[in-house]
């Protein structure tokens, strides 16, 4: 059947509104008007984003002998940041408009505009001041004085307290070079320009990789992590023409990389980075080692070597990564007839919503029946039961909308013959299986 191809700022906008109204996505603080570049998610998006998430810790620790989990505080001490040097350059050039008062990243000024000294907003020429740095971390105060001896920060990268954990890690795991911590968890950055959407947040989460290696195998593990991370985003269905790899350039680079690569999505306002993949070289734990006056290097008791390890980091964003895999699935299907259906091709271990079950009739007894039907499929995952609205084939809509992948229809015929109808959301094929048989054929078709 073929496709509407839809123009990428509408598509945006399409899927902003589907995420509102089907309870994906809300704006921060609504009732009050909002709070700039922070989302909360709905009771369809905690399960999405979880789901996102738990495929990644899956991949990342389940799956794998050589690497290991963490969850660190968000607060830690402020001679953390001195050591990793966010302090002094994790900061972005601001300039503002003399006339009109917005403020914006310097580097992104002629992006927008086509030239170095037009503003933004309001189109002005000549109206923007020098760019000056910003820091963008968060200040807070530890203890009830707001005073500079309490001054600390939310963290702005999950890393750093993988970093100061890698003694404790090591020792207490037992673990030998080359060997990883992951870590899922939240991270706070005052983006100057923060938009499109969950793009880019002022309070988002990061799912983080830091593998210890020795130097000797810098080059081995850089390539063998990209290979693994681009794979990561295909096994869960992304389509591989919506990928590209960015390499950094030298004036790209940050402060503690010596190579860095992104993989970039299409996303519908542009091709934008999703992921980065860091050489961070020994960078990170000679500066705590410094800092801290803890020596935290690696005594390799086989080579009777030691030496700082080096690290090659995978950082991916949750809240990004997410909404690339929304962007990706998201389809407006033409039919026979002309009639239309959003569908959202999300892949079934991401899908929300797994089963949603439907009586063709809100009478007794099929509504008696749908409920035990539903009862037999919960455990494969979020069920919903749907007997509300009209037409079955609304309600296949209502669920292809959200991305589910089966329905399962309990008709008048079922209360005789014990069979139902599963519906498929790609193809929309059904097909009749035994209740007997449900729970079984919909495990193995989910797995
Ligand atoms: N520890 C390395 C690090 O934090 P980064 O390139 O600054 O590297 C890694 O961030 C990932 O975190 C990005 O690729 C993106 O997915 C996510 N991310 C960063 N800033 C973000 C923001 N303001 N909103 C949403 N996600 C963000």
């Amino acid at each position: 059947m073929e496709k509407r191809a839809g123009r990428e700022p509408d598509r945006m906008q399409e899927i902003i509104s589907l995420c509102k109204r089907r309870g994906y996505m809300f704006p921060s603080s609504e009732v009050y008007g909002g709070i700039n570049a922070v989302f909360d998610y709905g009771p369809l998006g905690v399960e999405f984003k979880n789901n996102v998430k738990q495929a990644w810790w899956a991949a990342m620790t389940r799956r794998r002998d050589d690497v290991v989990g963490l969850d660190a505080g968000i607060l830690m001490a402020r001679r953390v940041w001195q050591a990793s040097g966010h302090e002094e350059v994790f900061t972005d050039p601001l300039v503002d408009c003399t006339n009109c008062k917005e403020r914006f990243r310097a580097d992104q000024i002629e992006e927008l505009t086509g030239a170095p000294d037009v503003c933004p907003k309001c189109g002005m020429k000549g109206t923007l001041t020098q760019p000056r740095q910003f820091n963008l971390m968060f200040k807070t105060y530890m203890g009830p004085v707001e005073e500079d001896a309490g001054l600390i920060y939310l963290r702005p990268e999950t890393a750093q307290g993988i970093y100061v954990n890698f003694e404790n890690v090591q020792t207490s795991m037992r673990r030998r070079l080359p060997f990883g911590i992951a870590q899922i968890g939240k991270a706070f950055r005052n983006e100057i320009s923060p938009g499109n959407f969950t793009y880019r947040m002022r309070e988002f989460e990061q799912m983080e990789l830091q593998y210890f290696i020795d130097p000797a195998e810098e080059e081995r593990w850089f390539t063998y992590w990209r290979e693994q991370r681009w794979r990561w985003y295909q096994e869960l269905g992304m389509k591989p023409e919506h990928m590209q790899w960015h390499e950094h350039t030298k004036e790209e680079l940050a402060h503690y990389a010596r190579a860095a690569v992104d993989i970039y999505f299409q996303f519908p306002f542009g091709w934008k980075e999703m992921e980065g993949i860091h050489d961070r070289t020994d960078w990170d734990l000679r500066r705590h080692s410094e800092f801290s006056g803890k020596d935290l290097s690696y005594y390799d008791d086989l080579e009777k070597r030691r030496f700082i390890p080096y690290i090659i980091e995978t950082s991916a964003g949750a809240d990004r990564g997410s909404l690339a895999f929304l962007c990706d699935a998201y389809d407006v299907e033409e039919l026979e007839g002309g009639d239309t259906r959003v569908v959202l091709r999300l892949h079934k271990k991401l899908a929300p919503v797994k089963v949603a079950v439907m009586p063709l009739s809100k009478k007794e007894p099929l509504v008696a029946l749908a409920h035990q039907v539903q009862d037999t499929v919960r455990d494969l995952g979020l069920t919903q039961y749907d007997e509300t609205g009209g037409n079955i084939g609304k309600r296949y809509r209502r669920q292809d909308e959200i991305g589910t992948p089966y329905c399962v229809t309990i008709d008048f015929d079922s209360l005789e013959d014990r069979q139902v109808t599963i519906r498929e959301r790609d193809s929309m094929e059904q097909r009749r299986v035994p209740i007997a048989e449900l729970r079984a054929t919909l495990a193995a078709d989910l797995a």
